[in-house]
């Protein structure tokens, strides 16, 4: 099967990126993590890619004279590493207009919650699960979607639930939901890889 050339954006720790390589090497997911982007230079992320000799690439928007300078910087190393599908995995930076456009609908992010609840500018992290706990929620999940201009809006690929304990902290629940994750954006990932993602009007089909 043909491997799916991805390029994985992080922030932080890189859990969801190392899951997405224990994945690909038990071929559970038929790709390549051919780039890890960061804008951070102490990502773990970063850490993670370079002990895998994954090329890893720290590159901010304050690096340029213009955000205009670094959307072509960074869509010009895209292109390099032929990246056919961009994974945001908490980069905490807003994806541009014009990266947008140029990966119209290959742009995806997992989100530990079920959207459209617990999204939006701002909620990210702990701050989620937080949130959902104060609400008096049950049950709460994972979304993979699709990124367009706005913060965690576009359409929901794959959504699953996760169980809300009674003696439930931020900190208990965000495991239990991160392990969630880790399961499915590789799904998710594996599904563009068999090009079984289907986008009509804003409804994902997955084709059989
Ligand atoms: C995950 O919880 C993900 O849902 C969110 O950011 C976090 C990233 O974690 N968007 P990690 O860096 O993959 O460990």
């Amino acid at each position: 099967m043909r491997e799916l050339k991805i390029a994985v954006f992080a922030s932080g720790r890189g859990s969801n990126l190392a899951a997405l390589m224990a994945a690909i090497e038990t071929s559970q997911l038929h790709a390549q993590i051919v780039l890890v982007v960061s804008n951070k230079a102490d990502a773990g992320a970063l850490e993670i890619a370079r002990s895998r000799g994954t090329p890893a690439l720290h590159i901010s928007s304050a690096m340029f004279p213009s955000s205009s300078e670094f959307d072509d910087a960074l869509l010009a190393q895209l292109q390099r590493h032929q990246v056919e599908v961009i994974a945001l995995s908490g980069y905490l930076k807003k994806i541009s207009t014009a990266i947008v456009r140029a990966y119209k609908n290959r742009i995806v992010n997992i989100h530990p919650a079920l959207l459209p609840a617990f999204g939006g500018k701002g909620m990210y992290g702990i701050k989620v699960h937080q949130a959902v706990l104060d609400y008096g929620c049950k049950v709460t999940g994972v979304t993979v979607h699709f990124v367009d201009d706005g913060y965690d809006s576009g359409a929901p690929i794959l959504q699953r639930c996760v169980p809300v304990h009674h003696d439930d902290t931020p900190e208990t629940l965000a495991a239990r939901v991160l392990e969630m994750e880790h399961k499915t954006y590789a799904e998710a990932l594996q599904l563009f890889a068999e090009e079984r993602i289907e986008l009509v009007g804003r409804t994902v089909r997955i084709k059989p």
